[in-house]
């Protein structure tokens, strides 16, 4: 019995658990990497050539940690913003559905169930490839909860600022897990506005494209 439940604890570590509504928890992120920051710098490059073959769970849970994790007791992220407003979501887009990454509790939530991975291009076709492509949307309505009203060229100059960081931190992140990566402008807005339902206020900024590489 004891064995039993050890091994179960250990799949459950290993892998994602999903809920009855289909999101996905995410293991904590391992905070070992098989490269230096130096190495991992040495080594970022675009990588279009894509197969594909889905992330484990671990490699999830550091990839979206990296983008936009909580890193600290006081709930600041491994990016920095402006007037410590946290202004851009993460949404991620694999095989199975559009989740948009729930920062405080470290887990995916389903927003829509399918392939929808072509939607975040307007036609490169190693999207479709790519196990995860992570969508980056500014949302004004953080500044509004947090009561700061700088003009809206301001609010968007810093998400893209952040953004900057966010994809530069999944870069290392995929380099230091053997996995390829690139940041794309070119994305369907209109149609992934639809299928990710989102409101008309929001900006669709980057994507950025990773995965498992030829
Ligand atoms: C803002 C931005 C938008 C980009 N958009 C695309 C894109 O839509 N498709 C693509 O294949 N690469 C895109 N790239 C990747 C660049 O083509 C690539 O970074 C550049 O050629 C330098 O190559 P390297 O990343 O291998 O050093 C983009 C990069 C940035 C920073």
């Amino acid at each position: 019995m004891k064995k039993f439940l050890v091994a179960l604890t250990v799949m459950l570590m290993s892998t994602t658990a999903c809920t009855a509504s289909g999101d996905m928890i995410l293991p904590p992120p391992n905070l070992n990497a098989k490269l230096t920051v130096m190495d991992a710098l040495n080594q970022r490059q675009s990588a279009r050539n894509f197969v594909d073959k889905a992330l484990t769970p671990a490699q999830m849970s550091k990839i979206l940690w990296a983008a936009n994790g909580i890193n600290r007791d006081n709930g600041k992220r491994t990016v920095p913003v402006a007037n410590g407003v946290y202004s851009v979501e993460v949404y991620a887009v694999t095989k199975e559905g559009i989740y948009l990454y729930d920062v405080e509790n470290h887990k995916l939530n389903l927003i829509a169930e399918g392939d929808y991975r072509s939607a975040t291009t307007t036609g490169q076709s190693f999207v479709s490839k790519a196990a995860l492509n992570l969508v980056y949307v500014e949302t004004p309505e953080a500044w509004k909860s947090a009561n700061r009203t700088p003009p809206r060229e301001s609010q968007i100059y810093s998400a893209n600022v952040t953004i900057g960081a966010m994809v530069q931190n999944v870069a290392l992140v995929a380099q230091t897990e053997g996995l390829g990566n690139c940041v794309r402008g070119s994305i369907n807005r209109e149609e992934f506005r639809i299928v990710a339902k989102l409101s008309a206020d929001k900006i669709i900024l980057l994507a950025q494209s990773v995965g498992f590489t030829k």
